[in-house]
């Protein structure tokens, strides 16, 4: 019994509309993939990463979690991280979070109960950090927004710091980490103008 056929048609239509653009798209991939960007974001299911972009199969290499956390302890993404970096060799990581994200909601509200607890102290543990500016804010919303926002540089800083990077920087591999913001309500993103390219650049981020 097939299972869920409304998802196989869509699948057939959406290989065949490829296909007519171009017959040997799929026969190309399969020899390799050669993606510069290597997408770090959120599990929501309203923050699709190749289609923000506008990328196609093969173009991105991407890494979802809930509110796109980079733990250093997670080795699942550090393994994401490596891959992407020696072996594909991406010039481009893309730390994208996004605005109303429920699990930064969810650490700043109150702490949420089973595994995902654990996952979200790590915002948690940002949001008791930076209370000042947080509380700075009067508006609760644009104070959210604020926090999604610190997440995005603070996961981004966390890449920096990896082991993978770190290395990378030090062998002079060309390797840029962009922070980005994407907005549900408007399908828009946001460049946070953190980028950094090198590990000066990275301590001074973390400095300011
Ligand atoms: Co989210």
């Amino acid at each position: 019994m097939k299972t869920l056929p409304h998802l196989f048609a869509n699948n057939r239509n959406w290989s065949s509309q490829i296909t007519q653009g171009d017959p040997t798209f799929f026969q190309k991939l399969v020899q390799q993939q050669s993606p510069e960007y290597l997408w770090i974001g959120c599990s929501d299911s309203r923050v699709p990463a190749n289609e923000i972009v506008g990328l196609l199969p093969g173009e991105l290499f991407v890494h979802r979690n809930v509110a796109n956390l980079i733990v250093p302890s997670d080795m699942n993404c550090l393994s994401v991280i490596q891959y992407a970096v020696d072996i594909l060799k991406v010039k481009h990581i893309i730390v994208c979070g996004h605005y109303g994200c429920g699990g930064v909601r969810a650490a700043m509200e109150k702490h949420p109960q089973g595994s995902i607890a654990n996952w979200l102290d790590h915002i948690r543990e940002i949001y008791d950090r930076r209370q000042d500016e947080l509380f700075s804010i009067p508006d609760e919303a644009r104070r959210m927004d604020r926090l999604c926002e610190m997440n995005v540089a603070e996961q981004l800083m966390n890449a920096g710091r990896s082991t993978t990077v770190q290395e990378a920087w030090k062998r002079g591999q060309p390797l840029c980490l962009h922070g980005w913001i994407y907005g549900i309500s408007d399908g828009l993103l946001k460049d946070l103008c953190v980028s950094v390219s090198s590990d000066g650049a990275l301590r001074e981020l973390v400095g300011s």
